[in-house]
């Protein structure tokens, strides 16, 4: 691993800067595969970020992979583990994130990796030690590439939220805070992120998350081989555009896009993830306007009418949140204005995208493994608990 940023190429020849007027391709020879576009500035206001790009790592290899599946020390004694549904979320109860040796951290990204999301409540966890937790667990997310720029902001991101943003998301092309993955539009978008809430809202505020697992498995398979062919950009530039104009927010870094598969594989459970967001995906690769535009609304259609596959958390003070962004997205409710809501968020980054041969819808791992006894506690109640007699056919 390392901590040195690659030497990078613009539109193919030694870097020479970056183009202020239309996007600047930059590439790397280290990681041919990535395309990446460094966007104009953005016409609002006089503001010129400090940071151009970043730029690709590699990552330590998650810590879920060295986790039994069985979970014995995370799910120990005193410890009461909730399903929220079969598909996404799973709420602990009797332990303090504080307190996690690092055996039971291994095991709490694994459970993270196959449920999506988990849940905690009445934590008594600090910022400073969230981030050390997830210091644990791989590198920070900064604004750029040279380390000592991020120490700062690494250590915490503070959300305070008292505007009605419902108002002013008027930048996305779907109205506000929607649907993501946290910065999917970065070369490495973040793998876990964890949100402490110490200022909720009396009621709303709530989030949701889908599963990126059950959007992929749920549909068609002449539709799963489609998309999984495909490509599609997630773009920098509508957050951007709503920082600048509407937040009186600076972004540390120029708008900008990634190319990135629309299938990924999970580098942990190796099921395939529907890798799409209706917040900051623009368009499809290699289609025209058009096209793309028909696609992506039948797919975001889809991904917000999965109520099957998604999980909503009304959060209480101290409630804490972890989840794996390579296998969700998730949406703020912003019903709550004019109250003031604060939380603590921090993130690590992942590893770029990518779509393996080998990896296999969960659905059809799951539809092998439920006849087999005595399932790993990493998996749902259902699934471990189910007597499945029966092959359910259609009734007409
Ligand atoms: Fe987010």
């Amino acid at each position: 691993m390392s901590s040195l940023a690659p030497a990078f190429e613009v539109n193919g020849l030694a870097a020479d800067g970056l183009d202020d007027a239309k996007p600047t391709q930059v590439s790397w020879k280290e990681y041919r595969n990535l395309r990446h576009n460094v966007l104009p500035i953005r016409p609002l206001g006089s503001h010129v970020p400090a940071h151009g790009f970043k730029s690709p790592r590699d990552v330590p290899s998650d810590r879920g992979l060295l986790a039994d599946p069985n979970l014995p020390n995370l799910l120990g004694l005193g410890v009461q583990r909730i399903d929220l549904t079969p598909s996404i979320g799973t709420q602990l109860t009797g332990l303090q994130l504080s307190q996690l040796t690092d055996v039971q951290k291994d095991e709490l990204a694994l459970l993270a990796a196959h449920r999506g999301v988990v849940f905690f409540r009445d934590q008594d966890i600090t910022a400073e030690q969230q981030r050390a937790l997830f210091d644990y667990y791989g590198l920070p997310e900064l604004p750029g590439d040279n380390p000592e720029d991020g120490k700062k902001s690494a250590t915490n991101t503070i959300q305070e939220q008292e505007q009605d943003y419902r108002k002013t998301y008027i930048h996305f092309k779907w109205p506000f805070a929607d649907f993501h993955a946290d910065s999917s539009f970065e070369i490495n978008p973040p793998s876990f992120s964890l949100l402490r809430v110490d200022e909720p809202p009396p009621t709303g505020g709530d989030t949701n998350w889908i599963s990126g697992y059950g959007t992929f498995e749920s549909l068609s398979p002449t539709l799963q081989k489609f998309v999984e062919g495909l490509s599609a950009w997630h773009s920098a530039g509508h957050v951007y555009d709503s920082v600048l104009n509407h937040w009186s927010g600076h972004p540390p870094t120029r708008p900008r896009e990634t190319l990135h598969p629309v299938v990924r594989t999970h580098p942990v459970t190796g099921y395939k993830s529907l890798n799409l967001n209706s917040g900051f995906v623009d368009r499809i690769d290699g289609l025209n306007r058009y096209e793309s535009d028909k696609i992506l609304e039948l797919l975001f259609t889809h991904i917000h009418t999965a109520i099957d596959h998604s999980v909503r958390w009304r959060w209480e003070k101290n409630s804490v949140a972890l989840w794996d962004n390579r296998a969700t997205t998730h949406r703020a409710t912003h019903d709550y204005a004019p109250i003031h809501r604060h939380g603590v968020r921090v993130t690590i980054i992942g590893e770029i995208p990518v779509l393996k041969k080998d990896s296999r819808a969960r659905r059809e791992v799951e539809k092998e493994l439920r006849n087999q006894p005595n399932l790993p506690a990493v998996y749902n109640e259902n699934l471990r608990k189910g007597k499945y007699l029966t092959e359910t056919k259609p009734v007409f």
